[in-house]
């Protein structure tokens, strides 16, 4: 939410850094601007993509050393004025600022007093004045006494005209340095900097570090402080569209690559990714998933897997309502899913959850993120950067990830273990069919795109994919739909359905189906159009449907995997016959780093 970046070295700073932007844009991007020094500041933003800012500026900006931003609006509209890099008064000063500052009200007021003059909406403003306020020829001295008034999150990279250097800080926001060869570059994420280098430092909340090119220096409250140097493994290509059209095709078709790293990198079953155990082998009693957006919804499936396999009680909750009431027995253990581990209701429940001595395991997507640093234990999914605003192949790493959680501890006999670990092996052939099913759901996609209101509906493991389903469908093509229990779509939602309301039904081969079947004959009875999702060779549905999508035969606890990837590209075909900006959906950011 918000991408920042800034490039200080032997080159020109303008092409690097609205490079570096293009790559960010997932993180918002209903403005950008830059800011770029040669002894004096030069700044260029407006309330528009990044493409478009780069044909509205000057072939020439001189300067070696700049700053730049992607915003994703929550003080201020998207306009010129609020969009960054912001200035101080003397137009010297410039930042450029991801997060929220709590107390700008208080701030700007105060400053205003003392003959400050702001002229945007935004919180971050204050940020550039309170810097000019103590600034006296050190910008690092000046940014930390300026931060020590600020409550809130920030990742900010500031630049003052009268010296080459980047200050940098975090607190509650992701920012990275890159390292290269007599340049360095600073950024939320990795993805940003990825043409120019793969080695990188992770700050730390608190850090502030000064960057010129030949040097980094990490310092916490005046003290210096070594952090670690990573090499990404990411290749380039990883964050690219390679032919596609768009992320969030490429993302769907790599999944049968994603679960074959995923759980190729948990190379045993017996040997537990995460211990669920406390010392002596007994399960934890109860269990906890917390999680936001897509990845609650692989919490909520995480549910079913666990409580099957486990025999455990599993309570799911979002993170961002769990922070409000979710009573944390003793003896509790957590899974908090995150793909970006980054986004801040997450952050919080981490904190809250370790604060009263719950263990935390996080499964997440990216090495290095705080949630990673911040919790007890850590699960790698290996989906690859995901670019696409909608999450796809992440949510199925994170359910690899959960079915290999589980595993190990299944209260099951051996050949039903054996069956399982056999149906997870063969699961990129069966996504691949789906895939290879491409066409015949584009062509269902085209008829969906027509309505304004659909529901999806199912049972069991699959009611989350439901969710999902829905979810994926308004947030890229802006119909709006709905996911249902099938068991509560009678409660209420029945008198919206007629024949202008498809209803999207999931069919797995276990204990929901016969309950489905009557579903799917009470809505036809109410005259919606039905689709269902079946495995194939199902001709009693097939019957009942006005459409069926057949998918392929896998174990019911693994029809999720499935039945999304199916939905994944009914969204996508939808989206692309109304014409939607796919990758960068209106009003979304991929990384939600403000609660
Ligand atoms: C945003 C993204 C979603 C994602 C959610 C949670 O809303 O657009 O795709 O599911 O954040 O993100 P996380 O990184 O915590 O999984």
């Amino acid at each position: 939410m918000c991408g920042i970046v800034g490039y200080i070295g032997e080159k020109q700073a303008k092409p690097i850094l609205l490079n570096c932007l293009s790559h960010l844009e997932y993180r918002g991007y209903d403005s950008c601007g830059i800011a770029v020094s040669a002894g004096g500041l030069e700044v260029y933003k407006d309330a528009i993509r990044v493409q478009a800012l780069e044909k509205t500026l000057p072939k020439k900006v001189n300067g070696k050393i700049g700053i730049g931003h992607t915003r994703w609006a929550t003080h201020g509209e998207p306009s010129q004025v609020n969009a960054h890099p912001h200035c101080d008064c003397s137009g010297r000063i410039a930042v450029v600022h991801n997060g929220v500052i709590n107390n700008f009200q208080k701030l700007k007021q105060q400053l205003s007093s003392e003959g400050h003059r702001f002229i945007s909406e935004t919180d971050t403003e204050v940020i550039p004045h309170l810097i000019e306020k103590y600034y006296d020829g050190d910008l690092a001295k000046a940014t930390e006494l300026a931060l020590r008034e600020v409550e809130g999150s920030y990742a900010i990279a500031v630049l003052v005209a009268d010296e080459p250097k980047l200050v940098v800080a975090r607190k509650d926001s992701p920012l990275i340095i890159g390292i290269g060869d007599r340049e360095n570059f600073v950024a939320s994420d990795v993805p940003a900097i990825m043409d120019y280098t793969n080695r990188v430092l992770y700050l730390e909340d608190g850090d502030l570090g000064v960057v010129t090119p030949e040097d980094i220096r990490v310092s916490r409250h005046g003290v210096a402080v070594d952090r670690e140097r990573h090499e990404i493994s990411w290749s380039i290509e990883d964050a690219q569209k390679g032919g596609y059209a768009h992320f969030m095709l490429k993302e769907i078709h790599e999944q049968p690559k994603v679960i074959r790293d995923t759980i190729g990198g948990y190379l045993s079953v017996t040997e537990p990714i995460a211990s669920l155990t406390m010392a002596g082998d007994t399960l934890l009693p109860d269990m906890l998933i917390l999680a936001c957006g897509t990845s609650y919804h692989a919490a909520l499936i995480g549910k079913y897997i666990l409580e099957q396999l486990l025999r455990v009680s599993v309570r799911t909750e979002l993170a961002s309502e769990f922070n409000y009431s979710g009573q944390i027995s003793s003896g509790s253990q957590a899974i908090v899913i995150t793909q970006s581990g980054e986004t801040a209701d997450s952050l919080k429940a981490i904190k809250r959850l370790k604060e009263e001595g719950c263990p935390v395991i996080v499964i997440t997507n990216v090495v290095g993120s705080t949630a990673s640093r911040i919790a007890d234990q850590v699960v790698y999914t290996r989906a690859g950067p995901e670019i696409s605003v909608a999450a796809t192949k992440s949510f199925t790493a994170q359910l690899m990830a959960l079915y290999w959680l589980a595993l190990p501890y299944a209260k099951i006999d051996i050949r039903r273990l054996d069956s399982l670990i056999m149906g997870l092996r063969q699961l990129p052939g069966k996504v691949q069919q789906v895939l290879d099913n491409e066409a015949v759901i584009s062509e269902y996609a085209r008829q969906l795109s027509k309505y304004k209101n659909i529901f999806f509906i199912s049972r069991g493991v699959n009611f989350p994919v439901a969710l999902e389903g829905a979810l994926k469908l308004k947030e890229i093509s802006y119909i709006h739909a709905e996911g249902y229990a099938a068991g509560e779509l009678k409660h209420g939602s029945f008198a919206l359905l007629g024949s202008g309301t498809p209803v999207v039904a999931i069919v797995a081969q276990d204990n929901t189906y016969e309950a489905m079947l009557t579903n799917i004959k009470e809505v036809k009875a109410r005259k919606s159009p039905v689709m269902a999702l079946v495995e194939e060779g199902d001709e009693v549905v097939e019957e009942v449907a006005d459409s069926v999508i057949a998918l392929p035969q896998v174990d019911a606890l693994f029809s999720p995997v499935v039945n999304t990837v199916a939905l994944q590209l009914l969204a996508y075909y939808t989206a692309k016959e109304r014409g939607c900006p796919i990758d960068f959906p209106r009003n979304l950011a991929k990384s939600v780093t403000v609660e």
